[in-house]
Formats: C-alpha cells, structure tokens, sequence
C-alpha cells in the first residue's frame, strides 16, 4: 500500500471484508471504520474516548507543538485558544492578503493564456498557496512561482521534499522500537528547514514585539501572538467548526467567535481555563507549522481538483461563470460575506471535496477499552475512517464515479446521512481551518473563473491518475490550457 496508495486498497478490503475490518502497519493494527453510524459515535457522541491522533513521535520541534500533533490537555489548551483566531470575523481581516495572492496568481496564468501551451495548473495552485501561507502565517509577501530561489520558496519546497511522513515515519509505524534507534541516525537536513521556518517566526515574533499596536501587520502571526496571553478561549463544545460552518449561514454573525452576538455569548471560561490562557512561544512557533502540515496540500490540491473537473465538465464551469458574472455585475470585490452569495460555486467545491478528499485517511486512538455497535475496541487500538470509501458508497451517492454538484442542494444534503461526507472531518477534533480553507480556495475559483476558460486538452490525464500517500493528490500534475474571458461581454 505504502508505493501503490491508500486509496483504492483500502477500499477493497472493505467491500471484501465489511465496514468494521482492519489491517497491520508491521505490528500496528489498525481497525478500520466505513459505518457513518459508529463513526459518529468516535468522532462526536464519544470523543472523551477518542480525542487523539495517532501518536507522531516523529514530529521534531516546533512541529511536534503543532495543533495537529498535540494530545490531550494540552491539544485542549492550544485549541480553545486558537480557535477564536479562525472565526469568521477574523478571516475577514485575511482577505486583503489573499486577494494580493490571487492578483499574483492572476498574472501567472495570463503568462499561461498568452502562450496558448498547455500547463501544469497543481503547480500554479501549489504556488499560490504557498504565498497565501506566507503572508498569512509567516508575515512574507512573496511570488513563488517567479522566485523559486527565494529563501521561504526553497525551504518551503525542502519541507515537503522529505516530510517526515515518508519512508522514515511509515518504518516508524511499522516498527516502533527502531525509533529510538532511528531518531539518532535521522538526517540533519530536517532540521535545518525547521530552524529557517523556526528563526523566520521569531524573528518576525520580535520585531512585532517592539512595533506599536496600530503598526502591526494583521495576519494570523499576529492573532496568535495577540491571543499569547490572556485572549479569548473557548471550551471544547465550541471546537467544532466544521458542524458551525455547515450549520450555520455565514452571512450570520458567528455566535462564538463574534462576542457582540446577542444570540449566544462565549461561555465564560473555567478555571482551569482561566489560569492557563497562554501560548509559550514554542507554542506560537509549533501553529504557524499548521498552515505548511495541514494547510498547504490540503487547499491547493482542492484548487487543481475543482479547476479539472471544471475543465472536463464545459458545461458546470459554464454555470459557474455564469454565477461569477452576476456576482460581478453586483459587487466590485469579493469578501468573506459576499463570497457565500455563490451557491453553485458552493456545490462544486463540495462536490470536488467528495470525488476527492484531499485528507482521506485521518482517524483517532483509543483511550480506554469500549464497545461501539457491539464492537469492541481495546485501549490502545488505531481507528481509521474510510473517507475515500464512503465518499463514494453507492448507497447513499447513486452513480459516485459522476461529477454531479446538485449533490450539494440544501434539499439533498437535507435528506443524507452527514457522516457519509467528511471532507473536513467532524467533532471537537474536527478541521479549525475549514474557514480560510473555504475562503482561499473559493477566491482563487472566482478569480479564475472570471477572467479565464479552463480548456482540457490533449495533455490532460482523464481519469486523472492519483497519489494517495499522506493526502490525496494528482500523481502528476494536472494540465490544462487556459484561454481569456473577454470582461466586457461578461
Ligand atoms: C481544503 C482544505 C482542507 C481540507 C480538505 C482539510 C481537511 C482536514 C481534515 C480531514 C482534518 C482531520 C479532521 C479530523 O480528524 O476529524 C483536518 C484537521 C486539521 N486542519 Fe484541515 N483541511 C484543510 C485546510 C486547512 C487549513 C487551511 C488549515 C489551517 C491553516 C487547516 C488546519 C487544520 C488543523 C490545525 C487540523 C487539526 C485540528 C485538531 O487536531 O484540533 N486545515 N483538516
């Protein structure tokens, strides 16, 4: 599995073997769960049970102190405080620093359309989101596609050259008492991409530090380092923003995140919580790793994804520029609000998150011994969701293979299981970054959209050939020619 993919094998031991089957990482036993019934009840009703990942002993510093990687209390601590800085209000103050990405990706592709060859748009995509990440998370504005040489551009690139999920960390899992032995023969160049990214931040961390309030840049850097000591908190039933996102409009004012909300005001904080609202600056480093480990391929492989399906399907990206126009004739710019107006862009964002879910394969550690569904799961066991699996389970998406974004009407998601589709995962542990994901990847789509067609050509890969290690991706790019819109008839 580990040269072939994830994806597909997976699969097919559960259409052999059932929802609940299993299989071993060397001596790892890892259960796997396709039943969105029990899956609801590890992600949601239980998760006091099940509040872990699997344990990455790999992680060096600062990435160990990553949100993704933490445990228990304090994983706890970390996103309560966090959290707030993924509201909706507050990614509205990402908005001008994407839309600078999107104006540099805009002049990238008009190169492309004017050269009428076809190229590789995962790359383009991958560029942009690399700038997004650097000027949201690391105070950088860059243009990485004409400057790979920049010093972030390389080290970014370094980063997911050799990332520590790879052959080092699979031998890991398969035998775990080598990693004791392993971690003192491991290569020093990990470090030294984690000392630029690490040395970057607290140097930024510094001169924020010495810059008048009204000074700083407004980016996330500078949320965490306002919410460092003593900003707001939340309590873990507030953890579950990808239930708020869906539950809730976004044209609403967030009841959590927006305290002038009469509706439903923060909850006042614990004790616990009280005394412990700090972030070390260890700690501040380790979330800003979350945007290059949780953020990077996740965002651009759902750009490259949405543009070829649009590409192969003239008719859905017809209709979307269709929406794109009349957004257009209303408004002058997008913003976090305006943004939801699109709901045809909605379903075909959601219906690419489906055909191919970016993070497929995440699941949780059990934390005592239990029984779910009359299964029972002893302490220590790995659980992993099959999200590929249920993505596509024809019991509750008829024809799966078809691209079809009238999946996503408020009527027919009205009527489905919700634990059939989980792109962003669900419960307390559930994506905090499912907001700016939305909103990165939906600026980028209206912007491309609006100013190009997306043409498949006789470059292009279909089916598409997958990758499907640690996220699912194009195995080799995704190539596609581009044409330009004539704005005045739009
Ligand atoms: C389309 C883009 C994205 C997809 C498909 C995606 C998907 C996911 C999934 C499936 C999980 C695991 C959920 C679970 O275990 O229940 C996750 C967790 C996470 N994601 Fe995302 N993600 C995306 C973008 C982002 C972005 C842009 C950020 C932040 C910059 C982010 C930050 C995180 C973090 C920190 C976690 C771990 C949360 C925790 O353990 O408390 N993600 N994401």
């Amino acid at each position: 599995m580990f040269r072939q993919g994830f994806f597909d094998p997976i699969n097919q031991i559960i259409r052999t073997h059932g929802r609940v089957c299993g299989y071993y990482i060397g001596r790892r036993p890892i259960v796997v769960l396709a039943d969105p019934d029990m899956i609801r009840q590890v992600m949601v009703k239980g998760f006091s049970t099940f509040p872990n990942r699997l344990n990455n002993n790999f992680a060096p510093k600062p990435m160990s102190d990553c949100l993704l990687m933490l445990r228990d209390e304090q994983w706890r601590r970390v996103r309560g405080i966090l959290t707030p800085s993924f509201s909706s209000a507050k990614m509205r103050e990402m908005v001008p620093l994407i839309n600078t990405a999107t104006d540099v990706l805009m002049n990238n592709l008009n190169a492309h359309a004017d050269s009428g060859q076809a190229f590789d748009f995962h790359r383009c995509s991958g560029c942009f989101t690399m700038d997004v990440i650097a000027s949201v998370a690391f105070g950088t504005q860059l243009d990485s596609q004409s400057n790979p040489d920049d010093p972030f551009v390389h080290n970014g690139q370094k980063f997911f050259g050799f990332t520590f999920f790879k052959p080092i960390i699979l031998i890991s899992m398969m035998f775990p008492f080598l990693l004791t032995l392993l971690r003192r023969v491991l290569p020093q160049r990990r470090d030294t991409v984690s000392t630029f990214f690490t040395q970057s931040i607290r140097g930024i961390i510094r001169q924020r530090d010495e810059q008048p309030p009204e000074q700083r840049r407004r980016d996330f850097l500078q949320l965490m380092l306002d919410a460092r000591s003593g900003g707001e908190s939340v309590s873990l039933e507030d953890f579950d923003v990808v239930d708020r996102t869906h539950a809730h409009s976004d044209t609403q004012p967030d009841p959590v995140r927006d305290p002038s909300s009469p509706s439903r005001p923060p909850p006042p904080p614990t004790a616990a919580q009280k005394k412990k609202r700090w972030l070390t600056e260890d700690e501040v480093v380790g979330q800003a790793f979350i945007f290059l480990l949780a953020g990077y391929e996740t965002s651009s492989n759902t750009i490259s994804f949405a543009c070829y399906l649009l590409a192969t399907h003239p008719e859905c990206q017809r209709r979307v520029q269709l929406e794109v126009d009349g957004f257009f004739h209303r408004h002058d710019s997008l913003d976090y609000t305006n943004v939801q107006e699109l709901k045809y862009l909605d379903m075909v964002f959601c219906e690419a998150l489906r055909l191919y879910p970016p993070g497929f394969r995440y699941g949780r550690t059990v934390d005592e011994d239990c029984e779910i569904s009359g299964q029972l799961f002893p302490k220590g066991a790995t659980i992993e969701f099959s999200i590929g699996f249920l993505h596509y389970d024809p019991e509750h998406w008829p024809d799966p293979q078809r691209f079809i974004p009238e999946r996503f009407t408020a009527e027919a998601k009205a009527n489905r299981h919700p634990f059939v589709y989980l792109p962003f995962g669900a419960g307390p542990r559930s994506c905090v970054g499912i907001r700016l994901a939305q909103l990165e990847v939906k600026m980028a789509l209206v912007n491309v959209l609006h100013r190009f067609n997306l043409v498949a050509c006789s470059e292009t890969q279909v089916p598409l050939e997958l990758k499907s290690d640690v996220t699912l991706g194009p195995k080799t790019g995704i190539f596609l020619k581009i044409t330009k819109r004539d704005l005045n008839r739009c």
